[in-house]
């Protein structure tokens, strides 16, 4: 197979500095690491900090100077950066120590791509060739108890900051390790945070809030990275706090700020293939851990089944998100998830499974720009044929700003037969949104 030409050309320049003399850097620093490693006697990053430290640093790089010719410069930023391939996460470190950048995705070594609010684009950031790249891939994995090798040539993990990482090596990634890393940790977005970003509005918010107090259950969905996991956390923090909360990820990203949390995590089979605990083992194990609640981070299989039956069972309030193109495409693919189980249950039967566990379905996207949105929050109704979306705010198109970005609204639609039963919670809510003006058809 042919391999692909490198998106960033070699001798691009990226953000201020030249692609090829920072290929270059990399690589005298990775001459200069891999000399001194183990000559250097300190076992923690506290004691880098030391002047004695840094004295001996600078004498190790001095002495190297001859072999790799370094300008001032570049033994200053050696100083600064040597420490990052000892202790830390190499060429990484300055775009996970940025608070505006989202997510990391390392192509291969020399191709770096960051997102910053929302928008993608090239890092001036590279490795020195892909073993410096697997050296951190390899680090990173170590630090939270995971390996990467060639015969377990993935891992998808979190780190220790609450980043969830992703890394595929050969030979299943060709043309070089691939890392993926999506930044969480630090921020907790909350409904008002979203409401202020636009991401729904005012009207839309107040309903949700009342909605997860009230324990209607709620499926969040949206295509890859449209904020499904971030709407997740903003919905679970409006859950009285005197409930108690189980969560269950595949690799673990909530912040819930929430005072009752128990924290569940799947864990992959061992390198015999022995010991697997899935999504569905603690969906059922979690029935037996007293929860008022459970929140699934994403249903993607056979625990569809699991969650529909504690939605339906005195866990109403229960939270998770999917997958999915759209409400309807949203439902589609968990009667398939349901259908995975293997239990032969006529559509029907699945279908008012579904009405009767799930009440809303709150449907993101992601524009052009970067910007994320809830297109649709449907309340879901059974029907003597099947179900029935009744849509209670959807989002409307504009027109488009002079940049480009598409300008929104959002309206507001059909009353929720829900709200009839928050006050059985004792929610307080003023349904008055709803009764001025209704959506046409043509809205819908
Ligand atoms: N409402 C929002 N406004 C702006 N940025 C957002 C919003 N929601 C999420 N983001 C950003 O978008 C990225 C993806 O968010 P998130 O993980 O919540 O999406 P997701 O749909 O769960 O993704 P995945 O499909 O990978 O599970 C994150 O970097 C996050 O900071
Ligand atoms: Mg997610």
């Amino acid at each position: 197979m042919m391999a692909t030409e490198p998106l960033l050309e070699k001798n691009s320049p990226i953000g201020n500095r030249d692609r090829e003399s920072e290929i270059d850097f990399q690589r005298k620093k990775q001459t200069i690491h891999q000399r001194i490693v183990g000559s250097l006697d300190i076992t923690s990053t506290d004691e880098m900090q030391t002047p004695e430290f840094q004295q001996e640093l600078r004498g190790f790089v001095e002495l190297f100077d001859d072999e790799v010719e370094l300008t001032a410069d570049e033994i200053d930023r050696m100083l600064t950066e040597l420490p990052w391939e000892m202790f830390g996460n190499g060429p990484l470190e300055p775009l996970l120590a940025d608070p505006e950048v989202s997510d990391i995705l390392v192509n291969r070594a020399h191709e770096v791509f960051v997102e910053r609010n929302g928008v993608m684009e090239p890092s001036d950031v590279v490795f020195a060739d892909d073993a410096h790249l697997m050296r951190v891939i390899q680090r990173m994995a170590t630090r939270v108890g995971r390996r990467i090798d060639e015969s377990c040539p993935l891992v998808d993990a979190r780190l220790e900051d609450g980043s969830r990482i992703n890394a595929i090596i050969a030979p299943l990634a060709l043309d070089g390790s691939k890392l993926s890393i999506r930044r969480f940790g630090k921020r907790h977005t909350s409904l008002e945070h979203l409401v202020a970003n636009e991401t729904l509005s005012q009207p839309m918010a107040d309903f949700l809030r009342a909605a997860v107090a009230a324990r209607q259950s709620i499926l969040i969905s949206g295509g890859t990275g449209s904020g499904k996991t971030t709407m997740l956390n903003a919905l679970s923090s409006c859950i009285p706090h005197n409930q108690r909360i189980i969560t269950i990820e595949d690799s673990a990203e909530l912040i819930l700020q929430h005072p009752h949390v128990a924290r569940l995590e799947t864990r992959p089979s061992n390198s015999e293939g022995l010991g697997e605990y899935s999504q569905r083992d603690l969906v059922k194990n979690s029935l037996r851990m007293r929860p008022d609640r459970i929140i699934v981070g994403e249903v993607r299989g056979a625990e569809a089944l699991d969650m529909l039956q504690a939605m339906n069972t005195g866990h109403e309030g229960s939270l998770t998100t999917i997958h999915a193109n759209d409400t309807v495409d949203a439902i589609s693919r968990l009667e398939l998830m349901v259908a995975m189980t293997g239990l032969e249950l006529p559509l029907s039967v699945v279908r008012s499974y579904i009405c009767s566990g799930i009440s809303l379905v709150v449907h993101l996207v992601r524009e052009q720009g970067g910007a994320r949105r809830v297109k649709r929050i449907s309340e879901l109704n059974r029907t003597p044929d099947g179900l029935e979306f009744r849509h209670a705010f959807s989002l409307k198109r504009t027109g488009v700003d002079s940049a480009g970005r598409s300008q929104v609204e959002f309206v507001i639609g059909q009353r929720p037969c829900c709200i009839d039963s928050f006050s059985e919670f004792g929610v307080d809510y003023d349904p008055s949104v709803f009764e001025p003006a209704s959506l046409s058809e043509d809205d819908q």
